[in-house]
Protein backbone atom coordinates (compact mmCIF):
# COMPACT_ATOMS: atom_id res chain seq x y z
CA UNK A 1 0.00 0.00 0.00
CA UNK A 2 1.42 3.43 -0.58
CA UNK A 3 2.57 5.81 2.09
CA UNK A 4 -0.24 8.02 3.39
CA UNK A 5 0.10 11.55 2.87
CA UNK A 6 -0.09 12.18 6.32
CA UNK A 7 0.64 10.27 9.36
CA UNK A 8 0.57 11.34 12.71
CA UNK A 9 1.80 9.20 15.18
CA UNK A 10 1.51 9.10 19.37
CA UNK A 11 1.56 12.48 19.21
CA UNK A 12 0.92 14.04 22.89
CA UNK A 13 0.06 18.22 22.75
CA UNK A 14 0.85 20.25 25.91
CA UNK A 15 -0.43 23.66 26.76
CA UNK A 16 2.28 24.41 29.38
CA UNK A 17 1.94 21.37 31.35
CA UNK A 18 -1.40 20.30 30.76
CA UNK A 19 -1.92 17.38 28.13
CA UNK A 20 -4.32 18.31 25.51
CA UNK A 21 -3.53 15.56 23.06
CA UNK A 22 -3.00 12.29 24.30
CA UNK A 23 -1.38 9.79 21.98
CA UNK A 24 -3.19 10.51 19.26
CA UNK A 25 -2.41 8.70 16.07
CA UNK A 26 -4.50 9.33 12.43
CA UNK A 27 -3.95 9.55 8.98
CA UNK A 28 -5.20 10.33 5.56
CA UNK A 29 -4.50 9.00 2.40
CA UNK A 30 -3.70 10.98 -0.96
CA UNK A 31 -7.68 12.22 -2.47
CA UNK A 32 -9.33 11.63 0.57
CA UNK A 33 -11.57 14.11 2.61
CA UNK A 34 -11.06 13.04 6.14
CA UNK A 35 -13.41 14.39 8.76
CA UNK A 36 -12.26 14.84 12.24
CA UNK A 37 -15.12 15.19 14.81
CA UNK A 38 -15.31 15.86 18.09
CA UNK A 39 -17.38 18.61 21.28
CA UNK A 40 -16.02 22.37 22.17
CA UNK A 41 -12.77 21.76 23.57
CA UNK A 42 -12.01 17.81 22.32
CA UNK A 43 -8.71 18.95 20.83
CA UNK A 44 -9.73 19.74 17.05
CA UNK A 45 -8.20 23.28 16.66
CA UNK A 46 -5.00 21.76 18.73
CA UNK A 47 -4.66 19.06 16.48
CA UNK A 48 -4.85 20.93 12.92
CA UNK A 49 -2.47 23.43 14.53
CA UNK A 50 0.41 21.20 15.39
CA UNK A 51 -0.26 19.41 12.29
CA UNK A 52 0.32 22.75 10.29
CA UNK A 53 3.51 23.17 12.45
CA UNK A 54 1.68 26.50 14.79
CA UNK A 55 1.88 24.15 17.88
CA UNK A 56 4.95 21.64 18.57
CA UNK A 57 4.23 17.87 19.86
CA UNK A 58 5.57 17.41 23.21
CA UNK A 59 6.35 13.97 21.72
CA UNK A 60 5.62 11.66 18.90
CA UNK A 61 5.69 12.23 15.07
CA UNK A 62 4.06 13.83 12.15
CA UNK A 63 5.05 12.75 9.01
CA UNK A 64 4.15 14.61 5.14
CA UNK A 65 4.57 12.57 2.19
CA UNK A 66 6.69 10.29 4.54
CA UNK A 67 8.99 13.17 5.87
CA UNK A 68 9.13 14.05 9.56
CA UNK A 69 7.72 17.27 9.68
CA UNK A 70 7.02 17.73 13.44
CA UNK A 71 9.77 20.03 14.52
CA UNK A 72 9.81 22.16 10.89
CA UNK A 73 8.28 25.55 11.16
CA UNK A 74 5.11 26.40 9.58
CA UNK A 75 6.30 28.42 6.71
CA UNK A 76 8.14 25.22 5.17
CA UNK A 77 4.98 23.14 5.62
CA UNK A 78 2.89 25.52 3.62
CA UNK A 79 5.90 25.50 0.70
CA UNK A 80 5.79 21.85 1.13
CA UNK A 81 1.58 22.02 -0.17
CA UNK A 82 -0.06 21.63 3.89
CA UNK A 83 -2.12 24.64 3.37
CA UNK A 84 -4.58 25.47 6.87
CA UNK A 85 -7.74 27.93 6.91
CA UNK A 86 -8.15 28.76 10.48
CA UNK A 87 -10.94 28.54 12.89
CA UNK A 88 -12.47 31.88 12.95
CA UNK A 89 -11.08 32.57 9.21
CA UNK A 90 -8.54 35.13 10.35
CA UNK A 91 -9.08 37.26 6.68
CA UNK A 92 -7.03 40.22 6.68
CA UNK A 93 -9.58 42.95 7.10
CA UNK A 94 -8.53 45.90 6.41
CA UNK A 95 -7.41 44.65 2.72
CA UNK A 96 -9.22 43.87 0.14
CA UNK A 97 -10.55 40.49 -1.29
CA UNK A 98 -7.33 40.63 -4.30
CA UNK A 99 -4.98 41.45 -1.52
CA UNK A 100 -5.57 39.30 0.89
CA UNK A 101 -5.47 36.26 -1.89
CA UNK A 102 -2.23 37.88 -2.72
CA UNK A 103 -0.91 37.32 0.66
CA UNK A 104 -2.13 33.71 0.31
CA UNK A 105 0.51 32.80 -2.35
CA UNK A 106 3.38 33.85 -0.10
CA UNK A 107 6.80 32.06 -1.12
CA UNK A 108 5.44 31.54 -5.03
CA UNK A 109 7.16 33.10 -7.58
CA UNK A 110 5.77 34.22 -11.15
CA UNK A 111 2.12 34.62 -12.73
CA UNK A 112 -0.68 34.37 -10.26
CA UNK A 113 -3.28 35.14 -13.10
CA UNK A 114 -4.35 31.39 -13.39
CA UNK A 115 -4.11 30.83 -9.40
CA UNK A 116 -6.96 34.54 -9.14
CA UNK A 117 -8.80 33.30 -11.76
CA UNK A 118 -8.90 29.27 -10.45
CA UNK A 119 -10.37 30.89 -7.13
CA UNK A 120 -12.70 33.51 -8.74
CA UNK A 121 -14.23 30.14 -10.73
CA UNK A 122 -14.80 28.34 -7.57
CA UNK A 123 -16.16 31.29 -5.75
CA UNK A 124 -17.60 34.03 -8.11
CA UNK A 125 -18.75 36.24 -5.47
CA UNK A 126 -15.21 36.91 -4.68
CA UNK A 127 -14.38 37.70 -8.52
CA UNK A 128 -16.96 40.55 -8.09
CA UNK A 129 -16.03 41.74 -5.02
CA UNK A 130 -12.19 42.13 -5.95
CA UNK A 131 -11.40 45.49 -4.94
CA UNK A 132 -14.16 45.36 -1.75
CA UNK A 133 -12.42 45.49 2.00
CA UNK A 134 -12.18 42.04 3.32
CA UNK A 135 -13.64 43.00 6.80
CA UNK A 136 -16.98 44.47 4.76
CA UNK A 137 -17.70 40.46 3.39
CA UNK A 138 -20.49 38.89 5.35
CA UNK A 139 -19.35 35.54 6.96
CA UNK A 140 -20.07 33.12 4.45
CA UNK A 141 -17.81 35.34 1.38
CA UNK A 142 -15.24 35.60 4.69
CA UNK A 143 -14.80 31.73 4.65
CA UNK A 144 -14.55 31.61 1.09
CA UNK A 145 -11.91 34.31 0.65
CA UNK A 146 -10.18 32.01 3.61
CA UNK A 147 -10.11 28.99 1.92
CA UNK A 148 -9.44 30.76 -1.67
CA UNK A 149 -6.27 32.75 0.36
CA UNK A 150 -5.28 29.17 0.98
CA UNK A 151 -5.71 27.87 -2.45
CA UNK A 152 -3.52 30.49 -3.86
CA UNK A 153 -0.50 28.31 -2.42
CA UNK A 154 -1.64 25.60 -4.19
CA UNK A 155 -2.12 23.08 -1.62
CA UNK A 156 -1.83 19.70 -2.12
CA UNK A 157 -3.47 18.50 1.78
CA UNK A 158 -6.00 21.54 2.44
CA UNK A 159 -6.70 21.98 6.45
CA UNK A 160 -10.17 23.22 7.30
CA UNK A 161 -11.19 23.92 10.32
CA UNK A 162 -14.65 24.20 11.25
CA UNK A 163 -15.83 26.50 7.78
CA UNK A 164 -19.29 26.09 8.45
CA UNK A 165 -19.32 27.64 12.09
CA UNK A 166 -21.98 30.38 12.35
CA UNK A 167 -22.96 30.33 8.92
CA UNK A 168 -26.44 29.94 7.26
CA UNK A 169 -27.57 26.69 5.76
CA UNK A 170 -27.75 28.02 2.31
CA UNK A 171 -23.85 28.85 2.80
CA UNK A 172 -22.66 25.90 4.35
CA UNK A 173 -24.28 23.96 2.00
CA UNK A 174 -22.41 25.87 -0.89
CA UNK A 175 -19.12 25.37 1.43
CA UNK A 176 -19.12 22.16 1.16
CA UNK A 177 -19.96 21.44 -2.16
CA UNK A 178 -16.99 23.80 -3.17
CA UNK A 179 -14.85 21.57 -0.50
CA UNK A 180 -16.24 18.50 -2.99
CA UNK A 181 -15.02 20.27 -5.86
CA UNK A 182 -11.65 21.33 -4.85
CA UNK A 183 -10.66 17.37 -4.09
CA UNK A 184 -11.99 16.03 -7.22
CA UNK A 185 -8.88 18.97 -8.61
CA UNK A 186 -6.70 16.80 -6.56
CA UNK A 187 -6.45 18.00 -3.33
CA UNK A 188 -6.28 16.24 -0.11
CA UNK A 189 -8.81 17.76 3.08
CA UNK A 190 -8.78 17.19 6.47
CA UNK A 191 -12.01 18.99 7.43
CA UNK A 192 -12.56 19.53 11.18
CA UNK A 193 -16.56 20.17 12.45
CA UNK A 194 -18.73 20.24 14.75
CA UNK A 195 -21.78 19.77 11.88
CA UNK A 196 -21.03 16.51 12.02
CA UNK A 197 -23.91 15.35 9.89
CA UNK A 198 -23.27 17.34 6.63
CA UNK A 199 -19.11 16.62 7.18
CA UNK A 200 -19.53 12.74 6.98
CA UNK A 201 -21.85 13.05 3.72
CA UNK A 202 -18.79 14.59 2.21
CA UNK A 203 -16.27 12.46 3.63
CA UNK A 204 -14.66 9.50 2.95
CA UNK A 205 -13.59 9.08 6.77
CA UNK A 206 -13.77 10.51 9.76
CA UNK A 207 -12.34 10.37 13.75
CA UNK A 208 -13.79 11.29 16.54
CA UNK A 209 -12.15 13.16 19.30
CA UNK A 210 -13.16 13.13 22.77
CA UNK A 211 -11.27 14.46 25.80
CA UNK A 212 -7.60 14.58 22.63
CA UNK A 213 -8.26 11.34 22.19
CA UNK A 214 -9.59 9.19 19.12
CA UNK A 215 -12.42 7.63 20.80
CA UNK A 216 -13.88 6.45 17.16
CA UNK A 217 -12.79 5.98 13.57
CA UNK A 218 -14.53 4.84 10.37
CA UNK A 219 -15.53 4.99 7.03
CA UNK A 220 -17.87 7.84 7.21
CA UNK A 221 -20.65 5.54 6.40
CA UNK A 222 -20.40 3.44 9.45
CA UNK A 223 -19.71 6.44 11.43
CA UNK A 224 -23.09 7.92 10.02
CA UNK A 225 -24.78 4.49 10.62
CA UNK A 226 -23.29 4.11 14.32
CA UNK A 227 -26.37 4.83 16.65
CA UNK A 228 -23.63 5.99 19.42
CA UNK A 229 -22.45 8.13 17.08
CA UNK A 230 -26.19 9.32 16.31
CA UNK A 231 -26.76 10.10 19.91
CA UNK A 232 -23.75 11.58 20.65
CA UNK A 233 -22.93 13.90 17.76
CA UNK A 234 -25.92 13.61 14.63
CA UNK A 235 -28.68 15.22 16.91
CA UNK A 236 -32.59 13.40 16.66
CA UNK A 237 -33.14 14.45 12.80
CA UNK A 238 -30.19 12.87 11.15
N1 LIG B 1 -3.88 28.41 24.13
C1 LIG B 1 -4.30 27.49 25.00
N2 LIG B 1 -3.81 27.45 26.27
C2 LIG B 1 -4.23 26.52 27.15
N3 LIG B 1 -5.15 25.58 26.88
C3 LIG B 1 -5.68 25.57 25.65
C4 LIG B 1 -5.30 26.52 24.65
N4 LIG B 1 -6.00 26.27 23.51
C5 LIG B 1 -6.79 25.22 23.80
N5 LIG B 1 -6.59 24.79 25.08
C6 LIG B 1 -7.28 23.64 25.71
O1 LIG B 1 -7.00 22.49 24.96
C7 LIG B 1 -8.17 21.67 24.84
C8 LIG B 1 -8.49 21.46 23.36
O2 LIG B 1 -8.89 22.72 22.79
P1 LIG B 1 -9.15 22.90 21.24
O3 LIG B 1 -9.30 24.35 20.99
O4 LIG B 1 -8.12 22.16 20.48
O5 LIG B 1 -10.54 22.16 21.07
P2 LIG B 1 -11.58 22.16 19.85
O6 LIG B 1 -11.99 20.73 19.68
O7 LIG B 1 -11.02 22.85 18.68
O8 LIG B 1 -12.80 22.98 20.45
P3 LIG B 1 -13.87 23.96 19.70
O9 LIG B 1 -14.88 23.05 19.11
O10 LIG B 1 -14.41 24.78 20.81
O11 LIG B 1 -13.13 24.77 18.68
C9 LIG B 1 -9.26 22.35 25.63
O12 LIG B 1 -9.27 21.78 26.92
C10 LIG B 1 -8.80 23.79 25.68
O13 LIG B 1 -9.27 24.42 26.85
MG1 LIG C 1 -11.61 24.46 17.61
Amino acid sequence: MDTPMLQVEHVQVRYGSVPAIHDLSLHINQGEIVTVLGANGAGKTTTLRMISGLHRPYSGRVLFEGEEIQNRPAHEHVKRGLSHVPEGRRIFATMSVRENLDMGAFGRRGDLKDDFEHVYSLFPVLGERQKQLGGTLSGGEQQMLAIGRALMARPRLLLLDEPSLGLAPMIIASIFQIIGTIRTEGVTVMLVEQNANQALRIADRGYVLENGEVRFEDSADALLGDDRIRRAYLGSDA
